[in-house]
């Protein structure tokens, strides 16, 4: 596999799981979070799991949300995803082109989240500092130029949001922006159960929006991948968290004048013509 700003070697992909995805068959109730790294996945998969699973739980009250929502392609705790009854919840990273073959055409729903990247560059910057597995930068600039060569999990931020958009009509698809989220969380949690068929009653809304705000998340065990950041994916020190800040601006607080103006330059010219709006600052 060889693709444009595709670099295999550090998106931590089993090849082997990807072999077999590209014919994993689809069903038309299965929903999947589609975000590349940094964008909001883990609070999606938090929606998603309070939304199918909050009030019928039947014995799944302790389940993590990755076991819950699942990884496509980083099957971490071996979830037998293809015996699974529906509806099957999962998440990914992969780009349009790497997606399964029969999700394209169906009715599987996906939620593709989005969010400004100079918000992503920042939470991979601390992540990957954090992440024993992935690969550290001394300097924000150092991280900077793997981020805009792709040499990132994920690969470039630029080919992830356009191929997933421009291929848009190929898929049963909804956009979510990072931020409409953090400006009002309600409202975008009444679009995704909407778009997923799901009625809510006004309780039910109100205990979703209660277990998925970033204050909320970060003490609730199953959420907030404390215990999957230390037992299993390993940190490089104790104080780093999978729910860091959850901001919108933090870029602001990181990068020098110089770097911003050199990032929106370069996001001029790759996002010239390109329809979705993205906010900077809240
Ligand atoms: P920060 O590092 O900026 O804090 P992903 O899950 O795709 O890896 O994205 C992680 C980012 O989403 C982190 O950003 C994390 O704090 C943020 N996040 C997680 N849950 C959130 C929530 N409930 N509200 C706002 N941001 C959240």
């Amino acid at each position: 596999l060889n693709f444009k700003g595709c670099n295999f070697e550090r998106t931590l992909v089993d090849m082997k799981i990807l072999e077999k995805l590209d014919d994993f068959e689809i069903r038309d109730d299965d929903v999947f979070v589609i975000t590349y790294p940094k964008s909001g996945t883990v609070w999606t998969q938090q929606i998603l799991s309070l939304i199918y699973f909050e009030g019928h739980r039947n014995r799944t009250e302790k389940w993590d949300t990755l076991d819950r929502v699942p990884f496509l392609e980083y099957n971490i705790r071996n979830v037998d995803i293809e015996n699974r009854p529906s509806p099957r919840l999962f998440a990914s990273h992969l780009p349009y082109y790497l997606a399964p073959k029969s999700l394209k055409n169906n009715k599987a729903k996906i939620i593709y989240v989005y969010r400004n990247p100079k918000d992503v560059l920042i939470s991979f910057f601390h992540f990957s500092n954090l992440m024993v597995r992935l690969e550290a930068s001394n300097t924000l600039e150092n991280f900077m130029e793997k981020f805009l060569d792709g040499k990132v999990v994920g690969s470039l931020w630029f080919d992830h949001i356009r191929g997933w958009y421009e291929h848009k009509n190929d898929f049963n698809i909804l956009f979510m922006m990072y931020e409409d989220m953090k400006k009002d969380l309600r409202s975008s949690i009444l679009k995704i159960s909407s778009f997923l068929e799901k009625d809510l009653s006004e309780e039910e809304v109100d205990a979703i929006v209660r277990q998925a705000t970033f204050e909320n998340m970060k003490f609730i065990p199953q959420a907030n991948y404390n215990s999957i950041l230390k037992n299993e994916f390993g940190t490089r020190n104790n104080e780093g968290a999978f729910l860091r800040k959850g901001a919108v601006g933090d870029w602001k607080h990181h990068m020098t004048v110089e770097q911003s103006e050199r990032f929106d330059r370069i996001f001029q010219e790759e996002m010239k013509d390109f329809p979705l709006k993205f906010i900077w600052d809240l």
